[in-house]
């Protein structure tokens, strides 16, 4: 990350500052440094063992765990398979193996230039599309005289912490003006994407978080994860808005940044129904506020009125969006320095057990005032719960057969959406009392 000076600081607040609110910052981070390559890091002795090593700070064998288990190993490979042709022959654009804007986000798309003699493109997203460019950092970083900070300041990425590790994942699963996403991708048949820090965190893990880790790194927490992964996911989705280039194409908006079930629905429903956190009446295009909505959840055990301040803003931004584009520009703005000026204190929060139980309530409360009709809500709600389930038994307040309980409860929430053709609110809002209910 670039560093301001003290002599020209005001100036060069003023030219940081669009950098870092763009969004680009973690994809100019990652790509400030040459990457060496996957090859550069799968020794036998370094971090490609096939079992995890007994006395080292890390596992060790996470080349082998990522190799077999993590999708972003076949990242590039997808880019061959027959559904991937098939986006690619729709928009025209060749190959998608060797298409920029595919390898954008399915491998290490960095320059020709910075790439070592080691580095492959079809690694697809490897080390260093994480850890960022070892060119400085690799030969030093396994000595253990060498501290966390150390490497950081060697270009490596902080993905320990989590506003910034969203930041990262977010470049790729929402994407950014610098690795977009489009409608006319997903009209080509591109799977629709979600994304929610803390469950994706843990799907296909290549480390662990123990003792040796908080020594090094600071305390883990879930539900902390999650808080943040909402509101730099909202912050992220407002500076999309108010890019004139990604956010606008011709006479419409980018409609990735809309809520897609809003268009694409059954004519023979006839479900529309009032959400207060919209404002809007019936017919109307929903800019995708999934991210803004849970924001207030993690907002309920810090600052209820910061809770109560973006649930206004946001009905205004829902509201500018019928009147024009500029109206839209100015409540996208406002909504923005208000998740900003609260990100630092989500970020520093420690989220207890008294605290789930008002992310819980508040949750639940939305779902009676039927917040929940669109399913992007509907599933963040559920990544939502899952995360505070798996933090109640982390702290030891659940015991066995209460775990068992909740654990079935939680799946049962997770059923009722497995279709987002064909899920019933109705449905849902059963299974989620049902979950609060076996909650401690
Ligand atoms: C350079 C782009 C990029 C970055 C950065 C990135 N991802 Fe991904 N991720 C992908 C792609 C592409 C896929 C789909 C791979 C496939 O199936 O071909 C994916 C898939 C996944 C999946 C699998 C989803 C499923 O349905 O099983 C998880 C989990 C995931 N990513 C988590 C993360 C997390 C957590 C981060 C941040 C630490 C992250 N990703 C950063 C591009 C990226
Ligand atoms: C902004 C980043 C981004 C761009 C650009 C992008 N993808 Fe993806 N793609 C992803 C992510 C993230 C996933 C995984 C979604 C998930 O599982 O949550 C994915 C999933 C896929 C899948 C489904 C993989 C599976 O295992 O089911 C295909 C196919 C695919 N992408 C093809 C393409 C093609 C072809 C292009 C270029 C036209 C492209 N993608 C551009 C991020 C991107
Ligand atoms: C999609 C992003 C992503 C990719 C790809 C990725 N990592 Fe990670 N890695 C993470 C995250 C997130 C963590 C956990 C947070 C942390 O410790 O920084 C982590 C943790 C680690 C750790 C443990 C660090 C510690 O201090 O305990 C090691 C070692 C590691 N990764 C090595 C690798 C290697 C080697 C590869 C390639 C084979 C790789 N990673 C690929 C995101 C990624
Ligand atoms: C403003 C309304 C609108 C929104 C919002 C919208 N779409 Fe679409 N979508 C359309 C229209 C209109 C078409 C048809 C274009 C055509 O016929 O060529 C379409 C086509 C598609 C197709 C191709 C369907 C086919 O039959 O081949 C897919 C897939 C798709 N959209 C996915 C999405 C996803 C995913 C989202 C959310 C990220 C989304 N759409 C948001 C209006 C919308």
């Amino acid at each position: 990350m670039k560093r301001c000076g003290t002599v020209l600081f005001i100036v060069l607040l003023a030219l940081c500052a669009p950098l870092a609110s763009a969004g680009t910052s973690a994809v100019s981070a990652i790509e400030s440094h040459k990457h060496l390559g996957v090859a550069s890091c799968s020794n036998s002795v370094c971090h490609g063992a096939s079992q995890p090593f007994r006395d080292s700070n890390v596992l060790q064998n996470e080349f082998a765990v990522w190799q077999e288990f993590d999708p972003h190993a076949k990242a590039w490979q997808t880019l061959g398979s027959a559904a991937s042709k098939e986006i690619g022959r729709k928009l025209g654009i060749g190959d998608p193996a060797s298409a920029k804007i595919c390898l954008d986000c399915h491998a290490d798309s960095i320059a020709v230039e910075n790439r070592g003699e080691r580095f492959q493109l079809s690694d697809g997203v490897g080390c260093e599309s994480c850890h960022g460019g070892s060119e400085m950092w690799l030969n030093a970083h396994a000595d253990r005289s060498v501290t966390h900070a150390d490497n950081l300041k060697n270009g490596m990425y902080p993905t320990d912490q989590p506003v910034e590790r969203a930041r990262l994942c977010l470049s790729c699963h929402m994407g950014t003006s610098d690795r977009m996403i489009t409608h006319r991708i997903m009209g080509a048949g591109h799977p629709r994407l979600s994304f929610e820090l803390d469950t994706f965190t843990w799907l296909h893990p290549h480390y662990k978080i123990g003792e040796a880790w908080t020594k090094r790194k600071g305390e883990w927490n879930g539900v902390r994860d999650w808080a943040v992964g909402q509101g730099v996911a909202t912050e992220n989705l407002l500076d999309l808005i108010t890019d004139e280039k990604a956010g606008w194409k011709g006479i419409f908006p980018e409609l990735v940044l809309f809520d897609c079930h809003a268009c694409h629905k059954l004519m023979s429903g006839r479900q529309w129904g009032p959400r207060q956190g919209t404002g809007l009446g019936p017919g109307v295009v929903r800019l995708n506020d999934s991210n803004m909505l849970m924001f207030r959840h993690v907002l309920a055990p810090v600052d209820k009125a910061a809770a109560a301040r973006i649930l206004e803003q946001t009905r205004a931004l829902h509201r500018a969006t019928t009147e024009s584009r500029e109206a839209t520009f100015a409540a996208a703005r406002r909504l923005r320095s208000s998740v900003e000026g609260m990100l630092p204190t989500v970020a520093a929060f420690n989220y207890g057990a008294d605290s789930l139980d008002a992310i819980l309530a508040s949750i639940e409360a939305d779902a009676e005032r039927g917040e929940y009709r669109d399913y992007a809500s509907a599933e963040q709600v559920a990544m939502a719960a899952q995360s505070v389930v798996v933090a109640f038994e982390n702290d030891g307040k659940i015991d066995g057969e209460k775990a068992t309980v909740l654990r079935a409860r939680l799946d049962a929430l997770y059923a009722t959406i497995k279709n987002e053709d064909s899920w019933s609110v109705k449905n849902f809002r059963t299974a989620l009392a049902a979950l609060r209910a076996a909650a401690p």
